[in-house]
């Protein structure tokens, strides 16, 4: 099988690609990506000479472009994890995430339409569902769309036109709509890797507001494993909801993280919250447990412990980043390839 990855050199998709080549080492993966701050091929250092790899840097909202690579590669499958993926940012400036996240899959969805019907996977979130009070019901696949930050806008976008593709042109697609993932290589603008990395480098950690909104926690490689079964036995057509069964206030995780790192409350800083600030998110993800047979395997207190020590063993990853120097990466390694 031949996937074609979009957004594998950020959080979860570099993370997917390690996955999919230790458990699928026959299959090839191409790895489209443009490589903006979030993208950093130093989370893919130790595959980037594996022949059944390739990364190729482009541009989602780059029609052209887009179908150049994918009527050359002809994958088996599109897995879509490519976005603008940061709340904040979506607060400071929505544009990008407009171009990215709506027209880029819009793009992808007209190649894979123009090249023979490709089956596609879109990578999507539960915040297009919008925010929970303390009482309501979980997410579900039948959840109205509600979104409420330029972010989620832009992605309940996508996911419509997703669709749209399936219901018009008989795309074969599947979507997963995911609650907050953490584990390695999460980029340390995102709470968990910035309050780690903050705290090893002996600097205080900025909570939002009240700190007590409520996310549910998933780590990374469960992600992954949920969309292998969504790949190999997803319905054609359906959408799947994947959740932690962990939800947790960033109160809660602030003081889980002070715990295990040894620090005391001294180091946080309330701040002002962030606009808009959706309240609370949790999914059900009875659905895709019962039909496909998926089982997360890692607790939050595993989780949590384990991507603690990964930021530990790896502070030259994260003080790079930090320093802007991961930039250089793609320059000094595959630019002359
Ligand atoms: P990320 O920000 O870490 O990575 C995004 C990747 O996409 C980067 O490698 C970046 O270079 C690439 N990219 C951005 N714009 C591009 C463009 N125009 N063309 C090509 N590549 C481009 O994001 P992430 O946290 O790994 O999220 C991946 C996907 O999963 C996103 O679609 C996001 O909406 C979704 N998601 C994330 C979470 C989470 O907790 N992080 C949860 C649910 C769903
Ligand atoms: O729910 C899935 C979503 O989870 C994904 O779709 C997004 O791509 C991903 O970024 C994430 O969005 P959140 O906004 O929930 O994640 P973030 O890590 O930015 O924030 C988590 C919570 O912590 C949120 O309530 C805001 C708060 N926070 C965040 C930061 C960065 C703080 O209190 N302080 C901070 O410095």
């Amino acid at each position: 099988m031949k996937l074609l990855i979009t957004g594998g050199a950020g959080f979860i998709g570099s993370n997917f690609i390690h996955y999919w080549l230790k458990k699928y080492p026959e299959d090839k993966i191409v790895n489209l990506d443009l490589l903006t701050y979030a993208g950093n091929l130093e989370n893919l250092k130790d595959i980037q000479d594996n022949q059944n790899y390739k990364f190729t840097k482009a541009d989602i909202a780059d029609k052209v472009e887009v179908n150049k690579i994918i009527s050359e590669e002809k994958p088996d499958a599109i897995v879509h994890f490519a976005a603008e993926s940061h709340v904040d940012r979506s607060i400071l400036g929505p544009e990008e995430f407009v171009r990215t996240n709506i027209l880029g899959t819009f793009n992808l969805l007209e190649s894979a339409r123009q090249n023979g019907n490709i089956r596609f996977h879109h990578i999507s979130t539960d915040e297009v569902f919008g925010s929970l009070g303390p009482n309501d019901a979980l997410f579900n696949e039948t959840t109205p769309y509600d979104p409420r930050s330029p972010y989620s806008a832009s992605k309940a976008s996508s996911d419509h036109l997703v669709r749209a593709y399936f219901h018009t042109f008989n795309l074969p697609i599947t979507i997963s709509n995911c609650s907050n993932n953490f584990g390695p290589y999460q980029f340390p603008e995102k709470l968990i890797p910035l309050f780690i990395t903050n705290l090893i480098e002996d600097k205080k950690i900025p909570l939002y507001g009240d700190g007590m909104n409520v996310r549910d926690w998933l780590y990374v490689e469960d992600h992954s494993s949920a969309i292998d079964l969504i790949l190999k036995k997803g319905k054609i057509g359906e959408t799947y909801c994947i959740g932690g069964n962990s939800e947790k206030t960033n109160k809660e995780i602030t003081y889980k993280i002070l715990e295990i790192m040894s620090r005391g409350e001294e180091m946080i800083e309330f701040v002002e919250d962030r606009k808009g600030h959706d309240r609370r998110y949790a999914i059900d993800s009875t659905k895709i447990q019962r039909e496909l047979g998926w089982i997360p395997k890692t607790n939050f207190e595993d989780g949590i412990k384990k991507t603690i020590e990964w930021y530990k063993e790896n502070e030259d990853w994260w003080k790079k980043i930090k320093s802007g120097e991961y930039q250089n990466y793609y320059k000094n390694n595959y630019k002359n390839r």
